[in-house]
């Protein structure tokens, strides 16, 4: 299994680069936010409970959002060659949790590319995507919610990726096109892929 975790806050251009990677790299593509904004369109009953959830920018429960991401897992046959996590982990319990779920498959997190864009870019970003994407989140009051959860409960994770060294800093900034040369020059290096 090849792992890359796409890490970074709010509007950084994590979903825009994953749809580079699973091309490049054949990898499965798992976005949570994804998962539970197609609940919320199907008025699942786990819809129900994270729409009060993503509308106020807060984080989805710990466990509830492990179990759904074990699941995922355990009955998506295309993920037994890696995965591209998109918005997963964002605390450090959700890393510890996804260590183990790995680790169980004997394999790791290879790689995070970590997306680094300043807040003004952040919010101009996203109040612009706001203005089609039907998002409930998209918002000025709620992306300025969501950048909050981000600096106190998931930027942490920097460090603790660091720390295991599989952390890559990428400016995210500039052209897609550039951003995802400097990602696949900084796998290429880490990983030799
Ligand atoms: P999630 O869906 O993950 O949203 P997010 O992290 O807030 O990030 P976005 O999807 O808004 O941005 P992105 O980084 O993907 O950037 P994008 O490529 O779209 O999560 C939503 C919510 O779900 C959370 O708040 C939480 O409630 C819940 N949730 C999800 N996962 C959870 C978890 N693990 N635990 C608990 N709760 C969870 O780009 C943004 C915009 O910028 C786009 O318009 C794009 O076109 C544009 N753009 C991209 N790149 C560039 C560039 N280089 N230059 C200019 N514009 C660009
Ligand atoms: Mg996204």
């Amino acid at each position: 299994m090849f792992n890359i975790v796409i890490f970074g806050a709010p509007g950084s251009g994590k979903g825009t680069q994953s749809e580079n990677l699973i091309s490049h790299y054949g990898l499965f593509h798992i976005s949570t936010g994804e998962v539970l904004r197609d609940n919320i369109a199907r008025g699942t009953e786990l819809g129900k409970i994270a729409d009060t959830y993503i509308s106020d920018g807060k984080l989805i429960p710990d466990d509830l959002m492990i179990s759904i991401l074990a699941d995922i897992l355990d009955n998506t046959p295309e993920a037994k060659n890696g995965v591209i996590f998109d918005g997963f982990p964002r605390t450090i319990n959700q890393a510890g949790a996804l260590k183990e779920m790995l680790a169980e498959r004997g394999a790791r997190v290879d790689a995070v590319v970590g997306l680094e864009v300043d807040e003004d870019e952040l919010i101009d970003r996203l109040i612009k995507r706001g203005k089609e994407s039907g998002r409930s989140d998209d918002n000025l009051e709620t992306i300025k919610k969501r950048l909050k959860v981000y600096h106190s409960q998931t930027q942490p994770l920097r460090d603790y990726y660091m720390k295991e060294g599989t952390y890559l800093p990428i400016k995210g900034v500039g052209t897609v096109e550039g951003i995802f040369e400097s990602i696949k020059a900084a796998i290429k290096e880490k990983c030799g892929k």
